[in-house]
């Protein structure tokens, strides 16, 4: 079986072969020009594997975004071969060094490691955590003592994330170049801005001063990725971000409390410490399912 190349109009025929938290992610991908993308056909014409990578936009960087091949078809080589033809790819475009990211955990887990490790990428590290909350978990949440409270004081407000002036904006970047103070991936970028949940998407404003965040995608209905949560380290320690948490939670619930499919993805890192305390004291004990990523890397000349 022969695997193609695929482009942004072929590639919709395989979007059910992405993992369900990227296929939100497909027309912004396919619009940055920087999709690579191959697929394997059926003798009926039925797509059956789908490997998919994205070049960094200085084109230096490749990153393996999903190999995903049907189970009646595994073991036959096909992974392998969409693994290496995407490396080819991406390497013909300049890129020197290849990332791929997948979740530890699961039954394909030593299998993706092992076609790694074969085609000497280093050894894999920790990357990040994935919490999936429910809508059992969010009923339970929305009891919780940390979600009543308010600890704003009279000087700090939360306003919708659109309702933010250019003005509070402008200042928050002049305040970033002059003493960088939030980490690119809370950052609100344009990246992070994409897709971005209206309804629950917010902003703390102390005065006119823009000191937090909490924004959201939407994936699906029902359905959210809290995509930032930051608090302005001058104000952390008082649950401000819990709040701006808890008020998001609340308009999530308020808007599609009602569907079956009322629920949130959220992502931190390792070296997030104050997110992995809030997860750890907050919103563990809620969480339906708590994966880890993993990372592996490969330089290639
Ligand atoms: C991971 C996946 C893409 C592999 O596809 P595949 O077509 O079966 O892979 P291949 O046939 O090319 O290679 C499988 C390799 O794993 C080996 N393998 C099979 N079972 C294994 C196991 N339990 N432990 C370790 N290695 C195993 C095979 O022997 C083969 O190795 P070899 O090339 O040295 O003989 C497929 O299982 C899949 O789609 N899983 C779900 C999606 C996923 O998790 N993708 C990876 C993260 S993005």
């Amino acid at each position: 079986m022969d695997l193609i190349k695929l482009d942004a109009s072929t590639i919709r025929t395989f979007e059910h072969l992405m993992f369900r938290w990227q296929r939100p992610f497909l027309d912004q991908w396919v619009d940055s020009g920087n999709l690579v993308a191959y697929g394997g056909l059926e003798f009926f014409g039925a797509p059956f594997a789908l490997g998919l990578a994205i070049r960094s936009s200085d084109g230096r960087s490749g990153w393996i975004q999903s190999i995903f091949v049907s189970s009646e078809f595994r073991n036959q080589g096909i992974g392998s071969a969409l693994l290496e033809r995407l490396g080819a790819d991406l390497h013909a475009h300049g890129c020197r060094n290849l990332t791929a990211l997948y979740r530890a955990g699961q039954s394909s887990t030593r299998i993706f490691e092992h076609m790694l490790c074969k085609r000497n990428w280093d050894d894999p590290m920790p990357h990040s955590c994935v919490c999936y909350l429910t809508r059992n978990g969010y009923l339970r949440i929305l009891k919780s003592p940390w979600m009543q409270r308010n600890v704003l004081g009279a000087t700090m407000r939360i306003v919708p994330w659109h309702e933010i002036g250019d003005d509070a904006l402008a200042d928050l970047r002049r305040r970033q170049e002059q003493h960088p103070f939030v980490d690119d991936s809370v950052w609100p970028s344009s990246d992070n801005l994409n897709n971005l949940d209206p309804s629950t998407s917010l902003a703390l404003l102390k005065g006119d001063e823009l000191i937090g965040w909490m924004l959201n995608k939407r994936l699906s209905p029902g359905l959210l990725y809290y995509t930032a949560l930051f608090a302005d380290a001058r104000y952390r320690n008082r649950g401000v971000g819990l709040q701006l948490l808890a008020e998001s939670i609340h308009r999530h619930y308020a808007l599609e409390g009602h569907l079956p499919t009322l629920s949130a993805i959220w992502e931190f890192y390792g070296d997030n410490l104050a997110m992995m305390r809030v997860n750890r004291r907050r919103l563990a004990p809620f969480v339906d399912t708590f994966t880890e990523n993993r990372k592996a890397t490969k330089t290639i000349g």
